[in-house]
Formats: C-alpha cells, sequence, structure tokens
C-alpha cells in the first residue's frame, strides 16, 4: 500500500491544538502503529502512552474520530474517515502532554470506592472454597476482566458535569468485590459507593457498557449497587 493517511493529532495540554502528519498506510495497520510511526520518524517529542500492544494493559487508550478506544487493537481501517484521523488524549483527564493523560484521579477513585478487597482469614487457614457456580461469582465474575483503560470514564458525560462521580470503572470493581463472599469490608464499601456522587448519581443509559473493549457491563454493575444499597438503607444497614 502506498497511500497516505491524513493525521491529526492533539500536541500540548488542554489549551494546545491539533497538528497534521501524512503517515503511509499499512495493511492491519492499528491506530497505535500510526501514533507510533509519528513519534519514531516525524515528531520525536510527540508523548503517548502504551505497553503491552496486546489488549492487556489498559495504557493506551485515545480520543479516535472524537470516540474513546483502546489504539492497540482498533485497525485504522475500521475506523478512518476516507484517508483522515484524527487522534486526541482521552476527556475527562487532565493532559500531561499530547495524547498522555493523567489517571491519578481515575484510579484515585478506585481507592475511594473502596476497589481493594479485604479478607480476614491468615495465610494459615485452608483456602477458601467458593462454588464457581453461585450467583456470587458469576456476578463477580462478569466485571472480573477490567484492564483499566479509562474508556468508560472517558464516555461518561456524568464523570464531565460532575468530576467528583466515581465513575463506572471504580463502581464495576466495587461491584466485583460487593459479590466476593470472602470480602469482609462490605457495609464500608457500599456506603462509599452509595453517597451522592456514587452508584445513584448514574443515569444508566450505558454509554460506558456500549464502548468497553473487554464488552464489560458497567451499566449492569451499578444497577447492581442501586438494588444492594437500596435494600441496605431499607433495613437500616447503611
Ligand atoms: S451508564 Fe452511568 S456510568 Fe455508564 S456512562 Fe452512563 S452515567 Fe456513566
Ligand atoms: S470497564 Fe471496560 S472500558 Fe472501563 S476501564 Fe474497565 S475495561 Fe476499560
Ligand atoms: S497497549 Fe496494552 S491495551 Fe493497548
Amino acid at each position: 500500500m502506498d497511500a497516505l493517511l491524513k493525521v491529526r493529532v492533539w500536541r500540548g495540554a488542554r489549551d494546545g491544538a491539533f497538528s497534521l502528519y501524512d503517515v503511509p498506510r499499512q495493511e492491519s495497520q492499528t491506530v497505535l502503529d500510526v501514533v507510533t510511526h509519528i513519534q519514531r520518524h516525524l515528531e520525536p517529542t510527540l508523548s503517548y502512552r502504551y505497553a503491552c500492544r496486546v489488549g492487556m494493559c489498559g495504557s493506551c487508550a485515545m480520543t479516535v474520530n472524537g470516540r474513546p478506544r483502546w489504539t492497540c487493537r482498533t485497525h485504522v481501517a475500521k475506523v478512518a474517515d476516507g484517508d483522515t484521523l484524527e487522534i486526541a488524549p482521552l476527556a475527562n483527564l487532565p493532559v500531561i502532554k499530547d495524547l498522555a493523560t493523567d489517571m491519578s484521579e481515575f484510579f484515585d477513585k478506585w481507592a475511594r470506592a473502596r476497589g481493594q478487597f479485604q479478607g480476614s482469614a491468615t495465610r494459615h487457614e485452608p483456602f477458601a472454597t467458593v462454588s464457581p457456580e453461585s450467583a456470587e461469582r458469576q456476578a463477580a465474575n462478569a466485571g472480573i476482566e477490567c484492564i483499566g483503560c479509562g474508556v468508560c470514564y472517558a464516555s461518561c458525560d456524568v464523570v464531565e458535569w460532575r468530576p467528583e462521580f466515581l465513575g463506572p470503572a471504580a463502581l464495576n470493581r466495587a461491584w466485583t468485590l460487593a459479590n466476593d463472599v470472602r470480602d469482609v469490608a462490605q457495609r464500608e464499601r457500599l456506603r462509599a459507593v452509595a453517597g451522592d456522587v456514587g452508584c445513584h448519581a448514574c443515569h444508566t443509559q450505558g454509554s460506558c457498557t456500549e464502548r468497553c473493549p473487554k464488552q464489560l457491563q458497567p451499566t449492569v454493575s451499578i444497577a447492581g449497587l442501586k438494588r444492594l444499597a437500596g435494600r441496605a438503607a431499607i433495613r437500616g444497614k447503611l
């Protein structure tokens, strides 16, 4: 292939601007390949982030033609508008430089949603046995493959309008732990996610679920948290 792609790439912080680059088209080229070509051959100061290149680490998400995507698994042929491509940093996060965003707040919210497992057993006790068929384990499994890419967070209107909202990924993580029968911090976690900026702030329109590259369903997880929180409130256990 000797055709050229016209690629607009964001440079600078949030008050930066797009710069235009010509990139040779290749067969099976991914958006991450395009960014890497620009950095290696045209603009060595271009900042961006990636690690695994195979959809495991969650570090390569960017806004591609207006929509957040994991760039290492997104083929140019699927998303290019003719021969043009526009690549920008993820929305709803501070921009460090160019395509690299600051993910601190995104992960701090996981901690605020009590996204850490808290057990009570010691290493001297036998392993807990959890039936893979149990409803709780299946609910946890449905959300467990999150790679922390931030695509859902960048897609969420409520995060945009209300930056304190914990967001879909942190709430999805809380839901997986709410269904972990070994965890002993259930009440504290429910309190953490049931507040004003937690599950009840979600409007359930599902952009997170539509765009999650791992086909997870944060909207379903958040609905589960709403049910748990509602039940606990009625029983005076929040
Ligand atoms: S369904 Fe809820 S969490 Fe998901 S994008 Fe919409 S408001 Fe955000
Ligand atoms: S829920 Fe999906 S979109 Fe959100 S961070 Fe996890 S893998 Fe990415
Ligand atoms: S580089 Fe790891 S998910 Fe894309």
